[in-house]
């Protein structure tokens, strides 16, 4: 099949992740006879320094043409001035809005191999396997924001609709796996939450064959340590799911391991790691490719309908974490591009094995 894919590697180690998860998507193409063609544009910090904007008129034209946009990291300590006119993630925000992209999808399994890497026990790491459907354009991120000399406010603001689109989302995605869904709240104070929790009441009737559950988000943080192994699909809003999802991250291992797709209503997506730019390797070449090409991952699955490719790549990912090498941060030694090549030759590998089996 054909397909054009914008890539916005960002800053930091953006355009280091961006780059292996490239490679990896060119190596599928090459490997089931796919053409996809690459266009790179500016976002955030190197935008701003470029042009003055986060979110330059190009690069969003740009991604609304595109079947699926692959995204590195914005920001950075040279733009983090509290009083800056203007920020790197403004452009990440403006870009997420731009396309209607309300559904974070973020999900988290611990690679048996990285167990150990934990600070969790072996055994509350049994069986983990959650999906984490974070809302995207809504809530305290796009409110209104005011600031005096001595005063601030960042409005969070939730409609029905935005709320009933992506819980609805979640539902489907529970039947899809193990039919059980958490939606995560703070409706014992916010007024949001209270209108959150009666939409999920709602409209659970429609859904009999998932099993629904309400937990605060504060005793959700402690859950999600204590018993990680219990959750199947969890749905919050932007900034609990901002919170919990790195968390998250942390029962795999590393905040380099986990991807992310941002699903609207159409299939194009905007798939990125769930990390930052990491300002203190960056520039090393030793960031963690893994987040990154499992983003990639899940635009050949979401964006591309190819899910076989899609789980050649998981499976050439986790054969590497399993094998080495591995970065620093998963306790190994190799750099991002060691663990690139290690991931191409077992995409290619696994590509060849399932060729010869099929022909
Ligand atoms: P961060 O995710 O950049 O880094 C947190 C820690 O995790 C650091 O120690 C970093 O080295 C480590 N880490 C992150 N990704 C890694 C990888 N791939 N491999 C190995 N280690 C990795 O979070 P932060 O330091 O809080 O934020 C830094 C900047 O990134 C901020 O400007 C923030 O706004 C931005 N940010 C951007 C995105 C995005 O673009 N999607 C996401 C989160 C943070
Ligand atoms: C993420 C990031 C972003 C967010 C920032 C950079 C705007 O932390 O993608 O998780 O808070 O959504
Ligand atoms: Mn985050």
């Amino acid at each position: 099949m054909k397909a054009h894919i914008v890539t916005l590697p960002g800053d930091g180690v953006g355009p280091e992740v961006t780059a292996a998860a490239v490679a990896v998507l060119q190596a599928v193409a090459e490997h089931y006879d796919h053409q996809f063609t690459f266009e790179e544009h500016l976002i955030g910090g190197c935008a701003i320094d470029a042009s003055g904007e986060p979110l330059p008129a190009a690069s969003l034209e740009a991604c609304k043409k595109a079947d699926a946009v692959l995204l590195g990291a914005v920001g950075g300590p040279k733009w983090s001035d509290p009083n800056a006119k203007v920020r790197p993630e403004q452009g990440l925000l403006a870009l997420r809005a731009a396309l209607g992209v309300y559904a974070n999808l973020r999900p988290l399994q611990v690679h048996p191999a990285l167990a150990n890497l934990s600070p969790l026990k072996n055994e509350k790491l049994k069986d983990v396997d959650v999906l984490f459907v974070r809302e995207l354009t809504g809530g305290a991120y796009f409110g209104a924001k005011t600031r005096t000399a001595d005063a601030a406010t960042d409005e969070c603001r939730y409609t029905e609709a935005e709320i009933e689109r992506v819980v609805r989302r979640a539902f489907a995605l529970a039947r899809e796996r193990r039919h059980h869904l958490t939606s995560v709240d703070k409706a014992n104070v916010l007024e949001t939450s209270r209108l959150w929790r009666n939409v999920v009441q709602r409209i659970a009737p429609e859904y009999r064959d998932v099993k629904v559950e309400h937990q605060l988000v504060d005793s959700m943080a402690m859950l999600l340590l204590t018993q990680p192994g219990r959750y199947d699909v969890v749905v919050t809003e932007n900034l609990f799911g901002d919170i919990l999802t790195d968390e998250a991250a942390a029962l795999a291992g590393s905040l380099g391991l986990l991807p992310s797709a941002s699903l609207g209503d159409g299939k194009r997506g905007l798939y990125e790691p769930i990390h930052g730019s990491a300002p203190d390797i960056a520039g090393q070449g030793v960031a963690n490719p893994t987040g990154a090409m499992l983003s990639a991952a899940m635009l050949l699955r979401h964006s591309l309908g190819l899910e076989e490719e899609a789980q050649c790549v998981e499976a050439a990912v986790s054969h590497v974490l399993a094998h080495g090498p591995r970065t620093r941060d998963v306790g190994g030694q190799g750099n991002t591009a060691a663990v690139r090549d290690a991931v191409l030759m077992a995409v290619e590998d696994h590509a060849s094995t399932h060729h010869a089996f099929f022909a």
